[in-house]
């Protein structure tokens, strides 16, 4: 993981920042037999009661309209959890001054976006990711789009 404000890529986003902005962030091993005991530590203490794992690629079918709609600005109710176990991805977060702070995630990577915090995700150039997402609560979790200012 790496991180920076977007306007200006020499500044550097801190652990402490984006813990101040309420986002968590964790490393973990890249193998499952190593990451599956962790990761289902963090899933009882959290309350995650689901996963599933998206893969977004070349090969994924309606890849152009998936990316567009992610990369449009939008928040959740409920947290966004992102295991990275594959490829890499870009998300951009808000933080409190309504600055964009761009996180690269790669394998390993775990982020998690709290509620009601606007952001978008693309892919890199090498256009690969695949994530375990994980869910405090299926049936709730939409996207909110940000009003057009
Ligand atoms: C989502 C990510 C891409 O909402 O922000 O699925
Ligand atoms: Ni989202």
């Amino acid at each position: 993981m790496r991180a920076y404000f977007l306007e200006n890529p020499a500044e550097t986003v801190g652990g402490d920042k984006l813990h101040d902005e309420g986002i968590f962030y964790l490393k973990l091993p890249t193998a499952e037999a190593e990451f599956r005991a962790p990761l289902d530590t963090l899933c009882a203490a959290r309350g995650y009661v689901s996963q599933d794992v998206v893969q977004l690629g070349s090969a994924t079918p309606n890849l152009e309209p998936l990316l567009e709609k992610f990369f449009t600005e939008h928040l959740h109710t409920d947290e966004e959890i992102r295991f990275v176990v594959a490829g890499e991805g870009i998300f951009d977060l808000r933080d409190c001054d309504d600055r964009w702070m761009r996180v690269h995630v790669v394998p390993g990577d775990l982020l998690i976006v709290p509620p009601n915090k606007y952001h978008r995700f693309a892919l890199t150039d090498t256009m690969h990711i695949t994530c375990k997402r994980l869910f405090q609560n299926q049936d709730g979790w939409a996207a909110i789009n940000r009003p057009a200012a």
